[in-house]
């Protein structure tokens, strides 16, 4: 079934493209068709309320909004865009100035829980909605005043309004069509469920490393972060992978229960070479350190610690490094230069 699924989309190597669809509206937002690469439709198709269709102008607006340092002013973060934090030249990543790490972006139209503690459950919609009104305390006098985004409102929401819901769900729609897919291990992916993919090949390190990163005897990583058949690279799920016998508090912040003590969202192992260093907190540098936490310092008592990582997962030097190769090919340097995602 998945596989007459992916026949049905030919667009094998080319980046992930969002095309505008051919329908004129007289004068209402141009709808636009989001064109998934061809081993995404092996996903359950993405989250789109029906109050917030993709559009053109919609997404376009929500692009100039996530450059706009005018969004953030009077709040906490003044003279900030959303883009000073989260660099396209790094996945839109950076370091971070807090206490939680910067969570890169991509392929967020899967998700429908954010954050690293897991404090916004719903839509792309809810969590802008937060970004918007708690993160950054948007007043948005600066925007209304402005000729040029009086007419992008106009083009992209029927009721023309600049007010944090449109900028919210145009923010929202401009992130459906964040889709980072072309590491060589989405190559890799695309051949696999039956494209025919120039260059896919993986090295032989790499190729061992996989057969770790999916043994259960060995890495054991994909009931977490993925298998064969998810290129998202995560489960989206909120566990705790036994960092500390004193866990942080983790998704408990907010849910106030005993039994999500220490659990965090897992995060996509995508485009790890940008988004050093790792875990909420950043504690490990390389991912060197990362795959010897999981072989060597697991904290098997930790409270509520998931049941994949009740196991000692025995790497020897040459596992590790294979594994750390694999994790590299994981890597889509072309979602960092894509121009449809540049201001
Ligand atoms: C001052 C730096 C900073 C700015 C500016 C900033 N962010 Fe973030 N962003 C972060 C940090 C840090 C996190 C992780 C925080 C956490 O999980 O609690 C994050 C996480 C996120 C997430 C969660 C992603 C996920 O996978 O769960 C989204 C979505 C997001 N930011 C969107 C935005 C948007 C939209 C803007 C502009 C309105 C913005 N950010 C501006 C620092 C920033
Ligand atoms: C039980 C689920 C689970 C398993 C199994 C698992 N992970 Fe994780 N992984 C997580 C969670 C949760 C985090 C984030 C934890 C935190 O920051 O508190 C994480 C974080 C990471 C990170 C850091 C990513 C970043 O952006 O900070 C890497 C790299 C990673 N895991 C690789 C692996 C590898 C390699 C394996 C197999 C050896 C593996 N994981 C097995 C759940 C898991």
């Amino acid at each position: 079934m998945f596989l007459g699924l992916f026949n049905a989309c030919r667009k094998e190597d080319s980046p992930p493209e969002i095309r505008p669809s051919q329908t004129n509206n007289n004068g209402a937002p141009t709808p636009y068709s989001l064109q998934l690469p061809a081993h995404f439709n092996l996903l359950p198709p993405p989250n789109i309320p029906d109050d917030n269709p993709l559009t053109v102008e919609g997404v376009e607006l929500g692009k100039k909004l996530y450059y706009e340092k005018k969004l953030s002013q009077g709040g906490p973060f003044e003279g900030r865009a959303c883009a000073s934090c989260h660099l396209q030249s790094k996945s839109f990543y950076s370091n971070s100035p807090f206490s939680m790490e910067v969570i890169p972006h991509f392929n967020l139209a899967w998700s429908n829980q954010f954050l690293w503690e897991g404090k916004i459950r719903g839509s792309l919609e809810d969590v802008m909605l937060f970004e918007v009104n708690d993160f950054f305390e948007a007043d948005l006098s600066a925007i209304r005043e402005d000729a040029k985004y009086q007419q992008l409102y106009a083009n992209a929401f029927t009721d023309d309004s600049i007010n944090s819901k449109n900028t919210a769900y145009a923010l929202a729609q401009f992130f459906r069509t964040m889709i980072s897919a072309n590491s060589r291990y989405d190559n890799y992916l695309k051949m696999l469920w039956g494209g025919n993919v120039e260059g896919a090949k993986l090295s032989n390190q790499e190729m061992r490393g996989m057969e770790i990163y999916l043994n259960e005897g060995k890495g054991d990583c994909f009931h977490c972060h993925g298998g064969l058949d998810n290129p998202l690279l995560t489960n989206n799920a909120y566990v705790n992978n036994g960092l500390d016998q004193f866990p942080d508090s983790g998704l408990a912040k907010y849910t106030k229960r005993a039994e999500d003590l220490g659990k965090f969202k897992t995060p996509s192992l995508r485009n790890l070479l940008f988004t050093a260093p790792f875990m909420h907190d950043g504690r490990f540098v390389t991912l060197e350190e990362v795959v010897d936490f999981y072989a060597d310092e697991v904290v098997l008592n930790s409270p509520n610690i998931d049941g994949n990582m009740l196991k000692v997962r025995r790497l020897n030097r040459q596992e590790r490094s294979d594994l750390v190769a694999f994790l590299k090919a994981m890597t889509d340097s072309s979602y960092t230069q894509n121009p449809a995602f540049m201001p």
